[in-house]
């Protein structure tokens, strides 16, 4: 029994810290200050886990209990038993009861392991070159996520394809060679629109590669973009945007798009906040009401700001699914105010969809449980099937 209580204790204690992690890194505090966050949270996870250890230990005879019976230290070991209890209990029902919304169709996955197939090193630098060393790393392995998802929209719309890239990550440490072959593959699926979902440049030497991997991408309906919480890293917007822009890629965030598609009209918008402010100043959503109105946000957090206004489709990424997602746990860190709860995958919220995507590649060059992910949507009508009452 004390042993069980010594995991739960020990479950509350890192979930604890973990859901701090996560709603700090949600935030747009500076990213000094989440990098001092970052060291200071590991410190307090495994210092009293080591120390409650090695008094366990060294002390023959000692429990648990009488390592931990100073009165605050109780309360928090306590406290952190009943915690342990509700993320099991979360943790249960997210395995047992949630599950992919009954408006997804079809979904089919194929991967390729771009570390075999392109000659030649993907990683550069000391420390990506030792994380590619590391076995089942799945940092270069691209995953092609095709799914079918029914909308409420005109039927005219029926068939349209959306292809979905997002967190490019541009650092130099990955070659470009990888996400040339990206553009490939997105160009493969020939769809009718590309939406790109932030964090494309890290570094300012990296936006020479804007015309030769975004600039490729094909699209008859166009290319439309926001930026992501790492493209601020670049020090001047404005030249971002303009290489950006020079490459034919359409800013989403700002304002109302709307492209007039097969007789119906598709609204497209972009919301990149906390990090970009653009969509504060947005005018007053105009009707759209027999179209399909698609939102592009960076975090999959701006989904309460999704569901005030009239969108059928959000795309999001930001999480990376979590980087490392643990055999039966799943991830445990995610940037996000919902922690891990959207860190990857496709979610319903009455006539709203979100899809959040794993994002291609990040800051570090190691994955576990949550290869790089390319998407292609084909939308279904539920239109389509309803007949018309004979006069
Ligand atoms: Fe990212």
């Amino acid at each position: 029994m004390e042993w069980i209580i010594l995991i739960l204790g020990t479950i509350g204690h890192v979930g604890l810290w973990c859901v701090v992690f996560n709603r700090v890194h949600a935030t747009a505090f500076p990213r000094k200050f989440r990098k001092f966050s970052e060291k200071a949270i590991l410190v307090i996870v495994f210092a009293p886990l080591f120390w409650a250890f090695y008094l366990r230990i060294r002390i023959p005879g000692n429990t648990f209990a009488d390592v931990i019976s100073l009165p605050l230290i109780t309360y928090y070991y306590y406290g952190s038993v009943g915690l342990g209890c509700l993320f099991v209990v979360r943790w249960l029902y997210r395995k047992l009861f949630l599950k992919l919304p009954t408006n997804v169709l079809a979904s089919e996955t194929k991967r390729l392991n771009l570390k075999r197939e392109l000659n030649g090193p993907l990683l550069h630098g000391r420390l990506p070159k030792l994380l590619g060393l590391f076995p089942f790393n799945e940092a270069l392995l691209l995953t092609l996520q095709r799914m079918t998802v029914e909308l409420e929209m005109p039927a005219e719309l029926d068939g349209l394809k959306i292809c979905q890239l997002s967190d490019l990550h541009f650092t130099g440490e990955v070659d470009i060679r990888y996400f040339e072959r990206v553009v490939e593959e997105a160009n493969r699926f020939e769809p009718d629109l590309v939406v790109i979902t932030g964090d494309l440049v890290d570094h300012a030497k990296c936006i020479e590669w804007i015309p030769k991997t975004f600039g490729k991408l094909n699209a008859p309906l166009g290319v439309y973009y926001v930026l992501g919480n790492h493209d601020r890293r670049i020090q001047s917007e404005t030249f971002l945007r303009k290489n950006i822009h020079d490459s034919g890629l359409i800013q989403a965030s700002s304002r109302w798009h709307e492209i007039e598609h097969k007789g119906a009209t598709i609204q497209i918008t972009g919301n990149a906040l906390p990090w970009y402010r653009d969509a504060e100043q947005l005018p007053d959503q105009p009707d759209n009401k027999s179209g399909l109105s698609i939102l592009l946000s960076h975090s999959p957090d701006q989904l309460a700001w999704a569901r005030q206004r009239d969108f059928q489709l959000m795309f999001a990424g930001h999480t990376h699914g979590g980087q490392i997602a643990f055999p039966i746990i799943g991830p445990v860190v995610a940037p996000s105010k919902y922690g891990v709860g959207y860190s990857a995958g496709t979610f319903k919220f009455g006539k709203l969809t979100m899809h959040v995507s794993r994002g291609l590649s990040g800051d570090e060059t190691i994955r576990w449980g949550s290869p790089p992910e390319l998407g292609l949507f084909t939308l279904r009508s539920n239109q389509k099937h309803k007949t018309h009452p004979t006069p």
